[in-house]
């Protein structure tokens, strides 16, 4: 059923009183081609789909269609020798996802505890924490074809998931709902502690030889000890992506700013740390009105309650011109603007 002229406020984590002109939720992938069938005689000026809304900017009302994607269920479909394949309906909870299948005992994305949003969303950026990315354990997805309503199979090649890239940002933006997402895990966990504070952060819990699930627990406190939580103040995570700069122009940055955090890719490219360089520009805990910077991590911008996204857009323009202005370098924002 469409609805007309409802309130996003409490479907994204930024929490902005927005509207949009017309409603649906789907639970089932019929559901989704009837109501786009049904859909195209009302002329939207556009079709959303939301998941938990988690990266996502309204500056404005949206004057067209938001289809919130509530398509459930969780099943292994296959298995061999070392993996087990487990497919997850789109609109399945993404952390309540991970904690099942560290409740399984199936390793590789407790890495990912706690990110936000719905398992449909997580290959459209390739989400990505503490060493692990989507694309590590993607196996294949399900999407379907907003104008020609078929289903379609993708392969992890035909994604081309890069840093919090996907084709469905590029080349396929706004063609595809994706419907259903296949994981590639292992039955005997290989650990990725690799990342510095995992590492303290089980010294510090007193666990010596650790599981999934103590990976899992170790992520979940280093986040909640800097990340804001949306249900207390708004927000989208990282707003911006951490910029790749060619190795000699980290050079040239470190002779000028000694303190300067990169992280060398295998291309030869630096990746430099963006709430590094937002911390610098002195944004780190400001605030005007309740747009603001987050004052334990400068790369998340948020809500205090009433700031408008116009407001919060207009803080991230800000934010990346006196970047540019300072460093030379040009920040891309990570959170989709509407
Ligand atoms: P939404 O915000 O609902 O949608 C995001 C975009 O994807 C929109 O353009 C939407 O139209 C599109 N979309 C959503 N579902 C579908 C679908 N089924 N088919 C087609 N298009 C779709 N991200 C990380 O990568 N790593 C992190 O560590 C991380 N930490 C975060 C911490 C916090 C506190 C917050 C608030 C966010 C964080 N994020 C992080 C960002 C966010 O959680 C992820 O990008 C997440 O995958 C978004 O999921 P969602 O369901 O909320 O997507
Ligand atoms: N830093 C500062 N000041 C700040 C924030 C960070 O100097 O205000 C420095 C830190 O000291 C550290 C470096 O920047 O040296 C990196 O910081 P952190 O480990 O917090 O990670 P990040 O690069 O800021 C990225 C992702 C996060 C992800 C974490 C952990 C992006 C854009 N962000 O943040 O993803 O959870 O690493 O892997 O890649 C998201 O995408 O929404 C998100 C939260």
């Amino acid at each position: 059923m469409i609805q007309k002229n409802i309130s996003l406020q409490p479907l994204h984590t930024f929490g902005m009183e927005v509207y949009t002109r017309l409603f649906a939720r789907f639970g089932t992938v019929d559901g989704l081609r009837a109501l786009l069938e049904e859909a195209d005689a009302l002329l939207p000026s556009g079709v959303l789909v939301l998941g938990g809304g988690s990266n996502i900017l309204f500056t404005r009302n949206y004057d067209g269609l938001v289809l919130r994607n509530e398509l459930m269920g969780i099943a292994q479909t296959a298995e061999d020798d070392d993996f087990v394949y487990v497919k997850a309906g789109a609109g399945e909870n993404w952390h309540q996802f991970v904690l099942y299948c560290i409740q399984q005992g199936w390793a590789g994305i407790e890495n990912l505890s706690l990110i936000p949003g719905n398992v449909g969303a997580s290959p459209m950026q390739n989400i990505g924490a503490y060493g692990v990315e989507l694309k590590d354990v993607f196996a294949s997805l399900e999407a379907l074809h907003r104008a020609d309503k078929a289903l379609v199979h993708f392969t992890p090649d035909d994604c081309a998931f890069g840093y919090r890239e996907s084709v469905f940002k590029r080349k396929y933006k706004d063609e595809f709902i994706i419907t259903a997402v296949t994981y590639r895990l292992r039955k005997t966990p290989v650990l990725n502690t690799s990342y510095g504070a995992i590492e303290a952060e089980l010294q510090r819990m007193g666990i010596e030889q650790p599981g999934i699930a103590d990976v899992s627990n170790a992520v979940i406190n280093i986040r909640r000890s800097k990340l804001p939580d949306p249900a207390v103040v708004g927000n989208a995570g990282s707003f911006f992506k951490n910029p790749v700069v060619p190795g000699e122009q980290f050079e040239r940055l470190l002779e000028r700013f000694p303190g300067m955090a990169g992280y060398s890719q295998p291309d030869g490219t630096v990746k430099l740390a963006a709430g590094w360089l937002i911390e610098q520009c002195g944004w780190k805990g400001f605030r005007n009105g309740d747009a603001g910077c987050h004052e334990r991590q400068a790369l998340v911008l948020v809500n205090f309650g009433k700031a408008t996204g116009a407001a919060v857009y207009q803080l991230s323009e800000d934010i990346l011109n006196s970047v540019s202005d300072k460093f030379g370098v040009l920040l891309e924002r990570e959170v989709n603007i509407i």
